[in-house]
């Protein structure tokens, strides 16, 4: 396991990869090109296209040759477990996995999902998710991926992707590149500067491509006027050049809009395909790519170069080694003949346990110690009567929000409401629990008004743009908690004086009314927990583990605030340019309700010995281009270091941060951004020391007239603290004799 992103080890990794005759890529390429010459023409082109959705068991398949051995490729949704298929794990959302902060936890998640898709014989996992990135609080699937940040964001990437890789599975980072939005995601063109694109939206890429990732998957939108799909700009110059991509593209599904263009741009394969005209786009490839090399439109390198990269992601898995064969059907209950589920129920639970983050805690109204009677309100408290499966791709919002919705699902083996688990607790404690289970302000004020504390359950979802679910048609119409939870929240808190406000969301909700209520004492955010979200809620709410999550993303104290939203227009031009989430707030001097970085815990910590040794020199970051960018850019120049203490009586973990701030020689930049984090465990009066190291590419900006990632010379200014706001020590370091 990985666990120091930019440790020695992982240089001599990346340098190691590609191109220099050791084990991985090199390996594969030289077994991907032998096989490759015993193919004819019509295996090849089959090898790089679908066989047109529900022509396979899994959500894209190829043509299987019969000349080397080698399957139909199963392709296989999502980034939180296997979709279509059961038993198989529920995991936590992307978006819990990144408010954990924990790449221990990052890891293991990720290498829990490739065991089940390698058991169920899945060969592609598709995720993890860096795009959308979530400049948009209200975009539609932004809970798919991680974090709005890209340094949060890259490294839970890099994580995820050798946690799957390592147990076999080839993971797809997706979407390539600017889909932030679900409005109009299939004719939208999204106009990104050249420095926004590669400060905030190409970031996590590089890190996934750093971490070998076998495939990326390009999406629908076009980017800066073309598709993504066949942008020779985006895929064969950024993607496969300037990042070193050794493996393959795979378009999103009917994402692909001519036949020889795309192939010339560097798309590698094409899903779902089919030889037929319906639906559009996905008749480019197949008898016509076969009869494009011949009459001269595609060179035959260019096809040979596809089904290499495809055929090399495969030997870098060892997927030639003995894999399993695919033991379900997406389209017919998706019944496995394994269980692949194993122990991961508990990971499930200790990452939706970590990724709590406590908002508010007055008096210490948490945890709850062993209250005579408790109010359990709202329809988020129970399991969907229904079924916790009972909407195609968990297309409805009833009962307790623990996923969002759309491709990037699965269906839940079980599903542990709040209030299963509360039950267990009640019993134990002898608590006697009231409660009210709809949404209904009076039934839920009635229920309120005798119990000594109220936990109230309000949500807010979202997810893919093929289902509208109560209005919202994949991207949020609004950030106001659904089912009228502001107008339950009042009701309850006019009755009962001690009122926690539990959330599940997809993302940031406004919290002004709630907060304007007196009676609420505390507010803990859930996030879409996964299939143990009732139990994890329990640990924290009890006292059982502090929380340790942190936003991921800010809270605002109302929309506006953001500088940005989804955008009704058929094109978004991407104003908010390097300035979204924290760093809009930052340079404007906009006050968040909950800042980025932020959460609570039940114990306290106490900053010192900060500790600055960074001995990069200025000027541009060159060298031979290995996977994720050109070596330069992940040298390692330094560590800044601080001792952090458990001030308090229980024991607990901080999420130690670090942002730097660029000297006044880079163009206007941030006045922060994160470049470093470190979770600690520790006990009462243990103190640990969080190190973060840093690269070249942390100390960058990119430099649009010179195409580079340019270390500026002067003054940089460190920021170590809880939150991007709670700043407990500030230090400066120089680069470049000043
Ligand atoms: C989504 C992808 C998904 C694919 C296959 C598309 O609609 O954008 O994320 O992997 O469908 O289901």
């Amino acid at each position: 396991m990985q666990h120091l992103l930019f440790s020695a080890l992982a240089l001599s990794a990346a340098a190691d990869a590609y191109g220099s005759g050791s084990a991985g890529w090199d390996r594969a390429y030289s077994k991907a090109k032998i096989a490759l010459s015993k193919l004819n023409q019509t295996e090849k082109v089959g090898i790089a296209t679908g066989v047109t959705w529900e022509g396979g068991p899994c959500v894209g398949n190829t043509y299987a040759p019969s000349s080397i051995d080698y399957p139909s490729l199963c392709l296989q949704d999502s980034p939180l477990g296997i979709r279509f298929a059961n038993p198989v794990t529920a995991f936590p959302a992307g978006i819990n996995a990144g408010a954990t902060w924990d790449r221990d936890l990052l890891y293991a998640r990720g290498a829990a999902m490739g065991e089940e898709s390698k058991g169920l014989g899945v060969h592609v996992q598709l995720g993890p998710v860096a795009g959308p990135l979530g400049k948009n609080p209200n975009g539609g699937r932004n809970w798919e991926g991680f974090s709005v940040d890209p340094y949060l964001s890259g490294v839970a990437m890099e994580e995820t992707i050798q946690g799957m890789q390592d147990s076999g599975v080839q993971a797809c980072a997706k979407h390539w590149l600017g889909n932030e939005q679900e409005h109009n995601r299939e004719t939208m063109s999204s106009n990104i500067g050249d420095r926004a694109t590669h400060e905030l939206y190409v970031w996590p890429f590089m890190n996934a491509v750093k971490a070998n990732v076998a495939s990326v998957m390009c999406s629908y939108n076009k980017i800066n006027e073309t598709w993504a799909c066949e942008s020779d700009a985006a895929l064969n110059n950024l993607l496969k050049k300037e990042l070193g991509f050794p493996g393959y593209v795979v378009s999103d599904w009917n994402a692909q809009h001519t036949g020889v263009n795309s192939a010339l741009a560097g798309l590698d394969m094409t899903m779902p395909g089919s030889d037929f005209a319906s639906p559009p786009g996905s008749v480019f490839w197949g008898p016509h790519l076969v009869e494009a090399v011949t009459n001269g439109s595609v060179p035959q390198s260019r096809l040979d170069n596809m089904v290499t990269r495809i055929l090399a992601a495969w030997y870098l898995l060892d997927q030639d080694q003995g894999y399993p064969e695919v033991s379900f059907s997406s389209w017919n209950g998706g019944k496995a003949t394994v269980d692949v589920t194993a122990d991961h129920g508990s990971v499930v639970r200790t990452v939706a346990r970590d990724s709590i983050v406590l908002l508010r805690n007055e008096g210490k109204s948490l945890p709850l110690r062993r209250p005579k009677s408790l109010a359990i309100i709202g329809q988020d408290a129970i399991v969907n009567p229904a079924g916790a499966n009972a909407c195609n791709d968990r297309g409805c919002n009833n009962g307790t929000l623990a996923m969002g919705w759309g491709s990037g699902t699965a269906q839940f083996p079980y599903l542990v409401g709040p209030l299963d688990a509360i039950q267990v607790q009640a019993k134990k404690d002898g608590t006697k629990i009231v409660q009210s289970t709809t949404d209904s302000t009076s039934a839920g004020a009635s229920a309120a008004a005798s119990a000594e504390t109220a936990v109230v359950f309000v949500n807010s979802d979202a997810g893919e743009g093929y289902i509208t679910v109560e209005g919202n048609a994949g991207d949020r119409n609004n950030l106001d908690p659904w089912h009228n939870g502001n107008e339950l929240v009042k009701a309850v808190a006019a009755v009962n004086k001690n009122v926690i406000v539990v959330v599940h969301s997809v993302g940031p909700i406004l919290l002004e009314t709630i907060l304007a209520q007196p009676s609420v004492k505390a507010i803990v955010w859930a996030g879409l927990p996964g299939q143990e979200s009732g139990n994890a809620l329990v640990d924290v709410l009890y006292g059982g583990t502090s929380p340790s999550g942190k936003l991921p993303y800010t809270i605002a104290k109302q929309f506006a605030d953001y500088g940005a939203g989804w955008n009704p227009a058929l094109d978004d031009n991407f104003a908010e340019d390097i300035f979204i989430d924290y760093r809009h707030f930052d340079k404007n001097g906009i006050t968040p309700r909950y800042e980025f970085g932020f959460g609570l815990s039940y114990t306290t910590f106490d900053y010192s010995r900060l500790s600055i040794n960074v001995f990069a020199t200025p000027g541009a970051s060159n060298g031979r281009i290995v996977p994720g960018g050109a070596e330069q850019i992940f040298k390692f120049v330094g560590t800044i270091s601080t001792l952090v203490k458990n001030t308090g009586k229980v024991s607990g973990a901080e999420v130690a941060q670090l942002y730097i701030g660029l000297p006044d020689s880079a163009p206007s930049s941030p006045p922060k951004q994160l470049r470093g984090f470190q979770k600690l465990h520790l006990q009462p009066g243990q103190s640990g020391m969080a190190t973060f190291e840093l690269t070249r590419r942390d100390l960058s900006y990119w430099d649009v007239p010179t195409q580079k990632w340019v270390v500026p010379s002067g003054t940089f200014t460190v920021y170590v603290g809880s939150s991007s706001r709670d700043i407990r020590q500030h230090g400066k370091f120089t680069v470049g004799g000043h």
